[in-house]
């Protein structure tokens, strides 16, 4: 079939994105679905500030590729060998599926994936297809999932069935944002009732995870971020305290207000500059959870005597640690049941006209998560 989808042929082109416009509107080719895979009608797309990353050139992806990784929309047509997915299903779609098979995802770390890691990024579908092409050159997926496009076909371990009654412009931030910030509360660090916490960085990741800490019963949730104009929208989902990550005396006052430091500080932001407050704010014996992605190849330093006498864990987290059709279902339930309020991180609906000029907007901070409907 053919279909419009958001093409970036070329990394790192100048800012504003909206005059060098970094997705090119393309007819693509769409074929399949082949064994085992669906064919899903895409009806909304969250701008992750992964995808920024990729534009900017901080990681590379396999070129020509059609954009979106976190995404939902209704399945029109299933592969042979598909059991769990019938044409009308609502589904979101999302980056946290494994192979089912290897180590990793034996282990309940699909995540880690072996076969999944390198078919992302190669650019290929898990199973190793492809399915895209664009005047009959080849055109790579991204993540498995690529969602900035009317119609993608990928693998049924890329799809969660939900209840068609949510919302899929909601539904769709779960397959990256709600994932990835609230499985690094609940399964990278099993935050207990009474812990402290920090969060910094407060986009669209960040504020999962601070919905996240209240749900898990943080005493205290303290939201950094270099923008004041983050603070409203953290404190109504969860922070007991809101600081400026350019405040001289960050540190003093946050060992102040946890007693010492918090039990674990999130680092959200992708920000190199914000991993060294992060590690300050931590107590003795605490974690430093790393959700934000820097540039490729970039080093972090740390001073070795340090680690040992305090004891602090300084660990990553990926698409939230968990089992994403075990946890998609659970964090759709606790949104269900108003725990879990992410219609409120939504910046507005966007076309395919202006998702270039969205992109400058996720980069100067002045939007959550914008969702492309690639229908409208
Ligand atoms: N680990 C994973 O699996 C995973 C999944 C999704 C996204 N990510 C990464 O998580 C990060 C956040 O993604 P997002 O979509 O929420 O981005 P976002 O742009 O919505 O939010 C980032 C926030 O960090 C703030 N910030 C920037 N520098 C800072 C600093 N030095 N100190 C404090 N705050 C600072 C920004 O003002 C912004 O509010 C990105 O790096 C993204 O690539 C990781
Ligand atoms: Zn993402
Ligand atoms: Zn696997």
């Amino acid at each position: 079939m053919r279909m419009t989808a958001a093409v970036l042929h070329e990394h790192g082109l100048s800012m504003p994105y909206a005059e060098s416009k970094p997705f090119s509107i393309e007819e693509v080719d769409l074929e399949g679905p082949g064994d085992g895979e669906v064919l899903v009608e895409v009806h909304s797309a969250g701008l992750c500030h992964s995808d920024l990353s990729v534009v900017g050139g901080l990681r590379k992806r396999a070129l020509p590729v059609v954009g979106g990784h976190e995404g939902a929309g209704i399945v029109r047509e299933i592969g042979a060998g598909v059991t769990h997915l019938q044409p009308g299903d609502h589904v979101v779609m999302t980056v946290a599926g494994g192979c089912g098979r290897c180590g990793y995802c034996i282990n309940g770390r699909p995540a880690l994936c072996d076969n999944v890691g390198a078919s992302r990024a190669q650019g290929f579908l898990p199973n190793g297809a492809r399915r895209l092409s664009l005047r009959g050159k080849p055109v790579f997926h991204y993540s498995g999932v690529s969602c900035y496009a009317q119609y993608s076909v990928t693998v049924q371990n890329s799809l969660v069935k939900i209840d068609p009654t949510i919302p899929l412009s909601v539904a769709a931030v779960f397959g990256c944002a709600v994932v990835t910030g609230a499985g690094a509360v609940f399964n990278a660090a099993a935050v207990r009732p009474g812990d402290t916490v920090a969060v910094v960085g407060l986009g669209g990741v960040g504020l999962v995870a601070v919905m996240a800490a209240r749900i898990a019963g943080a005493s205290r949730i303290i939201g950094i971020d270099l923008m004041d104009s983050k603070f409203q929208l953290a404190r109504e989902v969860g922070c007991t305290h809101t600081l400026s990550a350019s405040d001289p005396d960050l540190v003093a006052k946050i060992r102040e207000i946890s007693g010492g430091g918090v039990d674990y500080a999130f680092e959200i932001s992708g920000s190199k500059a914000a991993v060294e407050p992060a590690i300050a704010i931590t107590r003795k014996g605490g974690e430093i959870i790393c959700v934000g992605a820097g540039r490729t190849g970039e080093l972090y330093q740390f001073p070795h005597l340090q680690l040992v006498s305090e004891e602090k864990v300084l660990r990553g987290s990926l698409l939230g640690s968990g089992i994403g059709e075990r946890d998609i279902p659970r964090y759709l339930g606790l949104y269900q049941d108003g725990q879990l309020p992410v219609e409120k991180l939504q910046s507005g609906t966007v076309t395919f006209a202006e998702l270039n000029g969205a992109f400058d907007q996720l980069h100067d901070g002045g939007a959550i998560r914008q969702m492309l409907s690639p229908h409208a």
